[in-house]
């Protein structure tokens, strides 16, 4: 199946009109002389990109509690509270994708992640409790779920490709999880900025 995919693709290469000079020619020899290393690449891909987003993730589980306990809002408190609970299972749900590819789950630094946690620490340093900070922590809060949602949106539409249903859906929950704490976000900064604005304490 897999080989017939490669070579369906090959055959199309082929016999698409040649374009001369244009970079639809340079692609299509790149292509062919890259052969069967492909899949060997796709599958790093994969799974730095698990790796990154495993280390990701339990950046995350550290990061929480303390965005939780310097938020003012209730609500915003809490809502840092149960994704903690959530991103716990996310670091689970990895480990089994891990397991399921047979190897050891390992976790690779990311960047981007330790970036978008530093934002919401200095939001928590630069300034005074109340809701214009609570309303900082959710800007920080909601890049780091749309980080999250794009990561596992890639890692779940790779993992079809690669004919891995069960890694796509457990992929799938936690996409859908990060999607609903973000969509929770949305819905605290209602409260959070309209106090951040108008409130006269802790404004
Ligand atoms: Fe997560
Ligand atoms: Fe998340």
């Amino acid at each position: 199946m897999k080989s017939t995919e490669t070579n369906g693709a090959r055959t199309a290469s082929a016999s698409a009109p040649q374009k001369s000079g244009s970079s639809a020619t340079r692609s299509n020899s790149k292509t062919a002389s890259n052969g069967s290393g492909h899949r060997e690449n796709l599958s790093k891909i994969f799974e730095d990109t698990l790796k990154d987003i495993y280390w990701a993730e339990k950046h995350l589980t550290k990061a929480l509690p303390k965005m939780s306990k310097a938020a003012y809002d209730e609500n915003l408190s809490a809502a840092f509270d149960s994704h903690l609970q959530e991103t716990e299972t996310h670091v689970q749900r990895l480990e089994q994708v891990f397991e399921q590819l047979g190897k050891k789950a390992q976790a690779k630094k990311c960047p981007a992640m330790e970036g978008l946690v530093e934002e919401g620490k200095e939001a928590i340093e630069e300034y005074e409790e109340g809701y214009a900070r609570d309303a900082a922590l959710i800007i920080a809060a909601q890049k780091i779920e749309h980080y999250e949602i794009a990561a596992y949106g890639s890692l779940k539409a790779h993992a079809k490709m690669m004919g891995e249903d069960e890694i796509a859906s457990l992929l799938e929950e936690t996409e859908e999880e990060e999607g609903n704490a973000d969509k929770k976000l949305t819905e605290i900064s209602g409260t959070v900025n309209q106090q951040a604005y108008t409130g006269d304490s802790k404004a």
